[in-house]
C-alpha cells in the first residue's frame, strides 16, 4: 500500500476515485460526485508524517462497500473522534486508545486478523504466508475480569465478551442493513435520482435499489469458531432460500467455539436462474461509449453479461433476483460497563437475544423436565434432610433431659 495513507496527518491526502489509487496529478472534476479532486499538497502532506492515527485507518476501514458504514456496524466515521460511552478503549475522555494500540505492529505486520481459512483455497494467499498475530480481549484483560464469583466469569467459556459488552452497534452513525438491487433502474422524468432517509441516507437511489439504515441495532448470534464459510462464484445456489454468502462457523459441540455478536446484512442480488449460481454484474462505466455498464445503461442482462464474460465465467442469458445474507463480526464499539447487556435479555422465555440459538439450555429461557424434576428433587430431599434433622433433635434434646 501506499505509505502516506497510513503516514500522513493533514487530511488532505484524497485519491481521485477512479484514479486507481493515485491522487489526481491536475484537477479533476469526478462527474458522480460534481466534485473537482486537485493535486495533493506533497510539501504539506509529506512534512506531516506521523505514526498512524485513527482517522488513517479509517480512511479505508470507516468507509468499506463505498459508503461510511456501509459494511461494518463497529467501524465509521464516528470512532475517529469518539467518548467514551461509544468505545471505553478508543474514547478521547476514556483510554483513547489508536487502532494500533490493539492492532499492534511490527515490521508492518499488523496483528489482529479475523479469517483464519483464506475466501480462495486454491491460491496461495497472503493469508497463508501471514506471521500477523491474533488478538482479543484477553490480550490484555483475563479470561475472569469480574470481581470473585460474578456470574459474568462463568460465562466466558462460552460466551465472547462483545456478547455482553458491546449491546448495540452503530450507536451514532447509522450502517446499511439492507440492500435490494431488485428495485433498481427506476427514473424520476427520465433520470437517475437519489432519495434520502431520516438520517440523510440514501434511501433509494436509480443505481442501486432500496436500502435501509439502522441506528443502535442488537446484534445477531452465532456460534463462531474464528472462521467463516464463504460462498464463491462457482458454489450452486438454492434460490428458493436465503443464501449465505458469508457465514460463522462454528456450533455448541465445537470447543473452540464461542456466542459471538454480527452485524447480519440482508440483500436481493441477481443470479443465473439456469446455472443456479450468483454472478457479477458491470457497474460502473469503463468509457463514454460503454454500452454494458449497469450504472450507464441499466440493462441487466447486459451488465452480467459483461461482467461474466470478463471473468471468463459462464451466463445462461437468463437472471432473476435473490435474498442474501452477509455477515460482519462486531468487536468495536465496546460500551461502558454500566450500559452492559442485562441478565435478562438472553435470560429471558421469549424473544431474547439468543433466541435463534436454540441448542443451549438457558436458565430462565428453557424449561426442561428432567432438570426441573432434578431441582424438585433436590428440594424435596433438602426438606426431607431437615425435617429428620430436627426430628433427630428433638429426640436427643428429649433423651439429654432424662
Ligand atoms: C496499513 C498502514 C500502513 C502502511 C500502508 C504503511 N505503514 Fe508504516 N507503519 C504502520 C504502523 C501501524 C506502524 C507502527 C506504528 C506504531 O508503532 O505506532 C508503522 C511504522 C512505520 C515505521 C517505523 C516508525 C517507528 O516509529 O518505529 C516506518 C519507518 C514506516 N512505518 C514507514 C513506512 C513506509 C516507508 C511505508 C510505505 C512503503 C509504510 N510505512 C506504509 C502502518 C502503515
Ligand atoms: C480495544 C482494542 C481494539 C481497538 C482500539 C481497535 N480494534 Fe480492531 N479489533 C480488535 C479485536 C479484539 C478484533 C477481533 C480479532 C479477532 O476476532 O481475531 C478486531 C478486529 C478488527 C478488524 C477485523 C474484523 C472486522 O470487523 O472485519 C478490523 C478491520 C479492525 N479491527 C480494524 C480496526 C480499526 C480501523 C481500528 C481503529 C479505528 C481498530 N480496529 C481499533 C480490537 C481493537
Ligand atoms: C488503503 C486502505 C487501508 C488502510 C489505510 C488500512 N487498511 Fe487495514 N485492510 C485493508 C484491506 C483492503 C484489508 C483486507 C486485506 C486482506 O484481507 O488481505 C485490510 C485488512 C485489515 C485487517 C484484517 C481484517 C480481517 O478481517 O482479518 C486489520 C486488523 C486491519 N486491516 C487493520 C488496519 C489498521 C490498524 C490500519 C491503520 C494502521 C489499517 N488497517 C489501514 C485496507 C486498509
Ligand atoms: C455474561 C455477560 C458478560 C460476559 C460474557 C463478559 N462480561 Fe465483562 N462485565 C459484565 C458485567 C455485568 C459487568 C459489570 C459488573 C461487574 O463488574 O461484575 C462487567 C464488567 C467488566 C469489566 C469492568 C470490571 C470492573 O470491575 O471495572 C471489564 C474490564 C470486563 N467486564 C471485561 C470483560 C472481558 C474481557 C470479557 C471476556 C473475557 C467479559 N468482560 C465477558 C458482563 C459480562
Ligand atoms: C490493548 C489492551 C486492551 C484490549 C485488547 C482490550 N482492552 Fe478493554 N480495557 C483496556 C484498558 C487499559 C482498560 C481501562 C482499565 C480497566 O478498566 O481495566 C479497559 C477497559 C475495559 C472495560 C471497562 C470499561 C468501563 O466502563 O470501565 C471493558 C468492559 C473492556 N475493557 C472490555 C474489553 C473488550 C470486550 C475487549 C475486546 C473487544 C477489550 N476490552 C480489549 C485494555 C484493553
Ligand atoms: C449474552 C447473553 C447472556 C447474558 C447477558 C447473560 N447470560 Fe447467563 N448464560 C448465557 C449462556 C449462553 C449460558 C449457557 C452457557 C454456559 O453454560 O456457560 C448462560 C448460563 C448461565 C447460567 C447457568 C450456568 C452457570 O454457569 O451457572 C446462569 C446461572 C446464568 N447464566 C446467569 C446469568 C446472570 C446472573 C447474568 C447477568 C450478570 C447473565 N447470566 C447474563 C448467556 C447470557
Amino acid at each position: 500500500m501506499d505509505c502516506l495513507v497510513c503516514h500522513e496527518s493533514t487530511g488532505t491526502y484524497k485519491k481521485f476515485p477512479t484514479g486507481a489509487g493515485h491522487p489526481a496529478s491536475e484537477p479533476t472534476v469526478f462527474p458522480d460526485e460534481n466534485k473537482t479532486y486537485y493535486p495533493p499538497d506533497w510539501n504539506k502532506v509529506a512534512q506531516s508524517v506521523q505514526r498512524p492515527g485513527r482517522e488513517n485507518c479509517g480512511t479505508c476501514h470507516f468507509y468499506g462497500g463505498g459508503g461510511d458504514g456501509v459494511k461494518h456496524g463497529d467501524l465509521d466515521s464516528s470512532m475517529t473522534h469518539p467518548d467514551k460511552h461509544l468505545d471505553v478503549h478508543m474514547g478521547k475522555d476514556g483510554q483513547n486508545f489508536s487502532c494500533t494500540r490493539c492492532h499492534s505492529t511490527s515490521l508492518h505486520h499488523i496483528a489482529g486478523r479475523v479469517y483464519q481459512t483464506p475466501a480462495v483455497k486454491e491460491v496461495k494467499s497472503l493469508i497463508e504466508d501471514d506471521l500477523t498475530s491474533k488478538i482479543t480481549c484477553v490480550s490484555c484483560h483475563s479470561k475472569t475480569p469480574h470481581r470473585q464469583n460474578a456470574k459474568a466469569n462463568d460465562h466466558t467459556d462460552k460466551v465472547a465478551c462483545q456478547s455482553c459488552h458491546i449491546p448495540t452497534f452503530a450507536r451514532i452513525n447509522p450502517t446499511k442493513m439492507s440492500w435490494d438491487w431488485s428495485t433498481a433502474g427506476r427514473k424520476k422524468d427520465g433520470k437517475p435520482f437519489v432519495d434520502k432517509d431520516e438520517f440523510g441516507k440514501p434511501a433509494y437511489a436509480t443505481k442501486k435499489g432500496d436500502m435501509r439504515w439502522e441506528k443502535n441495532v442488537v446484534p445477531s448470534y452465532f456460534w463462531y469458531n474464528g472462521s467463516i464459510e464463504h460462498l464463491t462464484l462457482n458454489d450452486v445456489i438454492d434460490p428458493l432460500k436465503e443464501v449465505w454468502i458469508s457465514r460463522p462457523a462454528g456450533s455448541i459441540d465445537d470447543p473452540n467455539a464461542l456466542i459471538y455478536p454480527f452485524k447480519v446484512h440482508w440483500g436481493k442480488i441477481p443470479y443465473d436462474k439456469v446455472n443456479k449460481k450468483l454472478v457479477v454484474p458491470h457497474l460502473f462505466p469503463n468509457s463514454k461509449t460503454d454500452t454494458t455498464a449497469y450504472w450507464k445503461v441499466f440493462d441487466w442482462n447486459a451488465a452480467i453479461g459483461y461482467g461474466q464474460e470478463y471473468l471468463g465465467l459462464a451466463y445462461s442469458g437468463e437472471y432473476d433476483f435473490v435474498e442474501s445474507l452477509y455477515v460482519f463480526p462486531t468487536t468495536h464499539m465496546v460500551a461502558p460497563k454500566e450500559n452492559v447487556v442485562n441478565c435478562t435479555e438472553c435470560h429471558i422465555r421469549e424473544k431474547g437475544r439468543l433466541a435463534a440459538l436454540g441448542q443451549i439450555y438457558l436458565p430462565g429461557r428453557d424449561r426442561s423436565l428432567l432438570f426441573d424434576r432434578i431441582g424438585w428433587l433436590a428440594v424435596l430431599a433438602a426438606l426431607a434432610g431437615v425435617c429428620l434433622h430436627g426430628l433427630g433433635r428433638i429426640f436427643v434434646k428429649k433423651n439429654r433431659e432424662e
